[in-house]
């Protein structure tokens, strides 16, 4: 595309299943709010949207883990996000929901009419059903072993180690999430996308036309998968939270998730669109509009491969000009995780540091994992905020205030043109340089380089003021004193503009200070004129004590406690049984007394267990947690009423209980004050 005449610019629904973090900030949104403030400042026409995706199994998983409903969850997580966003600073025209109404008609309108262009094949399919709990498995609720790196807890719909997209029927030892059993296959209808006949023009699209245009790990990973070969992908589940299919014979079926959820741009663009008097058609559906989606690389698939084939299917949509998805933040050496609570929460840090938003936008820029995956410590976000908003920016602009305060009483001096030097014009020209460098970085979405060339000219004109000494020169060449001041002073308020995209809360006090007007990308060489107040206001940053990095990194250490007490304690229950099912166990107390190691097992132990009554040979998986000598005269619980069965030519008769414990440690079910032969009930 030449020069495009609007644009639209998406970042990635975070599911309302819980609070955002800084892996959600540096991943999709401040870089999507870098590259849009910047095209505001250039004057472009542009749309932001965004908004929580609160369908699938993402959200009812969370409803059934906090014993609530997906209504509450929603509604709760929501507006917790949306009002973090806001206080981050990232810049939405909207912040939509899928749950409204808008969106489902929108989603159920582009579903009919793909199906009218005869997008979709019907097709009967085997899927996994829970048998106790009568439904059929969301992907999300089937978790088993992924086929391509052997993670044991990977979803049915994808593997958080590898990142592989993956079908139910992929995993291996598939287990139901619901009751912790298999789960059985299950004839089911479902209306599927035929990927594999947009494979040709995928091909065309992305592997020839997107080639050294896209970044090379979304381009990657797109043609890795197109290379592989596509295969028909369900665009409806069997649930009952989500966008209804809109179709007689579908009752009790849904829009799949990936489906409903990159519609809800569409759909927040609508409203934005009712709500602001604008065309919303213009945004979608022209061919001079670029639309861009922000994603985290766990989205390549949805948004390069399956959204584009179905807004193509649908005929009507423009495609995305670009997608450039960024690789996951670490956290002080891990991987953020929502379930093990080791992330940096959004609303937390707003509630602790109301007044350092830029700080932690500033931080998680200058690590954006770009190109590859990067780490949030707080040793390095202290560091940068000394290093570089405090010794660097913070104190080039506080001895411009503070000197033209104390000098001429706030008021920038008036300068002849002809009066500067030749270093003096190469600062200004440097002003010029990174700006066209920081647009073009942006353009690109480069934006740690963008920044970097933001940062390299404060360098410069901190380096500029601290060389000419001005507060010395005042007391015996006034004139070259009020030269310097007004050279550093351009510097400081070009800052109201170049710094905006990144550092907005920033920006806006500079420019409140200097008394600017509104900014804009476009104008000048002359950044603030010869004769403007200037205020003394506050500093722009404080530094950043060791407490604070102390007392952050406890508070994560914290959490790896919590979390490993809380994963035991919810372990997923088992279906509720009667008092007779209970009682229908024998379990007795006892006490081994012999044993040995079964040849070519590894793992079995043959136990003779005294139970007051009598001895009885019992079978035990526990050769690799216990030696021979260590179980021999260990007291036991065991079940004897269990029908006998042969293991290893062995014939085990009853079984030992054993606790274990999330890493798999095993101990035995006893205590010293039992004998042999008690009744356990
Ligand atoms: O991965 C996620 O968090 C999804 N909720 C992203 C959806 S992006 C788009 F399709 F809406
Ligand atoms: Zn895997």
């Amino acid at each position: 595309m030449d020069t495009p005449k609007r644009y639209t610019v998406t970042s990635a629904l975070p599911y309302a299943n819980g609070p955002l973090h800084i892996g959600h900030l540096a991943g999709a949104y401040l870089n999507a709010d870098i590259y849009v403030r910047y095209l505001r400042l250039k004057g472009e026409d542009v749309v932001f949207v965004s908004g929580s995706d609160e369908h699938g199994a993402a959200i009812t998983l969370r409803a059934k883990k906090e014993g609530s409903t997906p209504q509450e969850i929603i509604d709760k997580y929501h507006f917790q996000i949306k009002d973090s966003f806001e206080k981050m600073g990232v810049s939405f025209d909207i912040y939509h929901r899928t749950s409204s109404e808008l969106h489902h008609q929108t989603a159920q309108d582009f579903f009919l009419k793909c199906l009218e262009n005869g997008a979709f094949e019907v097709q009967e399919s085997e899927q996994y059903y829970d048998e106790e709990y009568n439904q059929f498995l969301a992907d999300r609720y089937i978790t088993g072993v992924c086929p391509k790196c052997n993670y044991d807890k990977a979803y049915g719909d994808q593997c958080e180690s590898c990142g592989s997209s993956l079908s139910p029927t992929d995993l291996g030892n598939p287990i139901s999430t619901l009751s912790g059993k298999s789960p059985k296959l299950k004839a089911t209808k479902h209306w599927y996308l035929p990927l594999d006949q947009y494979e040709d023009w995928l091909k065309e699209w992305i592997v020839e036309g997107k080639k050294g245009v896209w970044k090379t790990n979304v381009y990657g990973q797109c043609k890795s998968w197109i290379d592989g070969g596509l295969h028909s992908r369900a665009m409806t589940r069997d649930l009952d939270w989500g966008v209804k299919v809109p179709l007689e014979g579908a009752e009790g079926k849904v829009l799949y998730v990936w489906l409903d959820a990159p519609i809800g741009y569409i759909s927040a663009t609508k409203q934005w669109a009712a709500d602001n008097n604008k065309d919303w058609e213009l945004y979608w559906k022209n061919d001079e509009t670029k639309l861009v989606h922000f994603i985290g690389k766990d989205n390549i698939v949805f948004h390069c491969i399956t959204f584009p084939s179905l807004l193509k299917a649908n005929g009507e949509f423009v495609l995305p000009e670009d997608v450039p998805a960024n690789e996951f933040m670490n956290l002080q050496g891990d991987k953020i995780s929502t379930s093990r609570n080791w992330a940096v929460w959004a609303h937390e840090y707003l509630d602790e540091f109301p007044d350092k938003v830029d700080e932690l936008r500033y931080t998680l820029m200058a690590n954006m994992p770009e190109t590859k995956d990067a780490e949030f410590t707080w040793e390095d976000y202290q560091a940068r905020v000394n290093n570089e908003l405090v010794a660097t920016l913070g104190n080039l602009e506080n001895r411009v205030v503070v000197l033209i305060n104390k000098y001429w009483d706030g008021i920038l001096p008036n300068i002849e043109l002809s009066e500067l030097t030749d270093e003096d014009n190469e600062l200004i020209q440097n002003i010029t340089t990174a700006k066209e460098n920081i647009g073009i970085a942006i353009e690109q979405f480069k934006f740690r380089e963008a920044l970097n060339a933001l940062m390299d000219l404060a360098r410069k004109g901190n380096k500029y003021l601290g060389d000419n000494e001005p507060w010395k020169l005042i007391k015996t060449d006034e004139a070259t004193a009020k030269r310097i001041l007004y050279v550093s002073a351009q510097v400081v308020a070009s800052f109201a503009t170049l710094a905006q995209p990144f550092i907005p809360f920033t920006a806006e006090k500079i420019r409140v200070k200097m008394n600017l007007s509104d900014r804009v990308w476009q104008n000048n060489s002359n950044w603030i004129d010869g004769g403007s107040q200037i205020e003394k206001g506050s500093l722009l940053f404080q530094k950043i004590e060791d407490q604070m990095v102390i007392d952050q990194v406890a508070k994560l250490e914290a959490t790896k406690e919590v979390t490993k007490e809380t994963t035991q304690k919810y372990m997923p229950m088992k279906p509720e049984i009667t008092f007779d099912d209970f009682s229908k166990l024998d379990i007795r107390t006892g006490q081994i007394i012999a044993a040995e190691k079964i040849p070519k097992a590894d793992k079995l132990l043959n136990l003779t267990v005294d139970l007051g009554f009598e001895n009885r040979t019992i079978v035990s998986g526990i050769a690799e947690h216990f030696t021979v000598e260590e179980v021999v005269g260990k007291k036991v619980s065991v079940i004897i009423n269990l029908a006998p069965r042969k293991l290893r030519g062995v014939e085990s008769q009853g079984m030992i209980l054993m606790a274990e414990n999330e890493e798999g440690q095993l101990g035995f079910v006893s205590n010293d004050a039992i004998e042999a032969g008690m009744v356990i009930r």
